[in-house]
């Protein structure tokens, strides 16, 4: 489908936002000053370097996107003064929860109201299991988190869910256990917490879907370039490639295998998206992505996609309702528990723009493709997601659309607005 929309030219997107959490916890815990360059400047990351200061370590802003860090050792964080807060970060509370587990004084850990509504239990369960005593609203399962930390075993753990924040939150208690803890997961999810863990000369062993850290005696300080965020790149890929015509670039993007779900799923759909200079940097790999648009079709998207893409799915229902036939999304009842529901958000914000589509329990359909109604409202339910994705319907589709609460963007992205004008231009 034709539409008179210019896309082109290159952008760099914000530091990988997993990598940037990991990144300030582990150098907080390691021996000696650590430099992590290209540091995502956002609500969510600044919540963890808040979280890592209150615990004694030193977290300096060089500039907007470097940071030193001054560790304090494995053994040598302190009783925070106050209650913790994780604003809007679910990354910052539960894998925080790993390393506040071990330690032997009490924390409090709360965040805002979207994150006091989601799950806390996934790692309640397995850090209670390995001897510490935490407590929280609705039985334990809400935050507040209440943490006495203290000695701890090391477990085997088989993860109910995949999700790479249980699966991190287990490893960095892991780092302080007596022996070695292992975590078992049903798909794989993103390795970052391993790979960042071995360049710190961890011993983390990887067999099959079992991940095993063995207790180090200390960690090394970090020198860390972090890649460009693929889950920011997202929406730039999925823009581009909806626009017949339309070609962008965006340099120095972290494509770790097991992120990379939505190039697939686009490249199914019929865009042609390349990485190129791939190569190495701080553990992680990393291209310049090449995204063309050409005329897209709907795609049937597995359940063992889904740990590859969660974060991404938002986006790719934008790629669905441009997308000629019906896209079949399943095995993604996670998304019900993210920042927030995100299937009835996609769902309900699509219905009112005039898209067909439907929920599943776990998932969700769109038959596209679809003129989009102007001058609707929607509402992004505080989550930046949905709010991002709504943006780029309505700059892929060329209808005006009024999204109700974009500021929940900063907590990610706080450049999107300025790139999305710049690519648009
Ligand atoms: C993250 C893991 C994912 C993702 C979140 C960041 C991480 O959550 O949705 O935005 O940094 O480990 P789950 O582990 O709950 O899937």
């Amino acid at each position: 489908m034709k539409r008179n929309i210019r896309i082109s030219g290159t952008a760099r997107m914000p530091g990988d936002k997993s990598i940037s959490h990991r990144a300030v916890m582990l150098a907080s815990l390691a021996e000696g000053e650590s430099r992590i360059r290209g540091f995502l400047h956002a609500g969510d990351t600044l919540s963890t370097a808040g979280m890592m200061r209150a615990l004694g370590a030193g977290v300096r802003e060089v500039s907007d996107t470097e940071l030193a860090v001054t560790g304090r050792g494995l053994r040598g964080l302190s009783e925070p003064g106050d209650v913790i807060d994780a604003g809007n970060s679910g990354t910052t509370m539960r894998i925080g929860a790993g390393i506040l587990a071990a330690q032997p004084f009490l924390s409090v850990v709360t965040g805002d109201p979207y994150l006091r509504r989601r799950p806390m239990q996934r790692i309640v369960e397995p850090l209670t299991r390995m001897g510490a005593a935490i407590s929280g609203r609705k039985g334990n399962t809400l935050p507040p988190l209440c943490i006495r930390g203290g000695k701890l075993s090391g477990i085997r753990y088989e993860m109910p869910v995949a999700s790479a924040q249980v699966k991190s939150s287990v490893l960095l208690a892991g780092l302080f256990a007596a022996g070695p803890t292992t975590v078992v997961e049903p798909l794989p999810s993103r390795d970052h917490t391993e790979r960042m863990l071995s360049s710190m000369g961890a011993k983390i062993v990887r067999e099959g879907n079992e991940v095993t850290v063995h207790p180090p005696d200390r960690l090394l300080p970090l020198s860390l370039d972090v890649p460009g965020d693929i889950s920011s790149a997202a929406f730039f890929l999925v823009l581009a490639a909806s626009v017949p015509g339309a070609g962008l670039r965006l340099d120095g993007v972290g494509v770790n295998p097991l992120r990379t779900g939505l190039v697939n799923v686009l490249r199914r759909m019929g865009a042609e998206i390349r990485l190129e200079s791939l190569r190495q940097e701080g553990g992680e790999p990393v291209a310049d992505i090449e995204v063309m648009g050409l005329d897209l079709a709907g795609v049937e998207v597995f359940p063992e996609e889904i740990p590859g893409m969660v974060d991404e799915v938002p986006a790719l229902c934008v790629a669905a309702a441009l997308a000629g036939g019906r896209t079949v999304i399943r095995g993604a009842g996670e998304l019900r528990v993210k920042e927030s529901d995100r299937i009835v958000a996609m769902v309900s914000a699509l219905s009112s723009l005039g898209v067909r589509c439907g929920e599943y329990p776990d998932g969700l359909w769109i038959e596209g493709p679809s003129r989009i109604a102007p001058g609707m409202r929607c509402d992004s339910r505080g989550d930046h997601r949905i709010a991002m994705s709504l943006q780029v319907l309505s700059a892929a589709a060329g209808v005006p659309i009024e999204i109700v609460d974009t500021e929940c963007i900063d907590t990610s992205f706080p450049g999107f607005r300025g790139i999305l004008a710049e690519v648009l231009a």
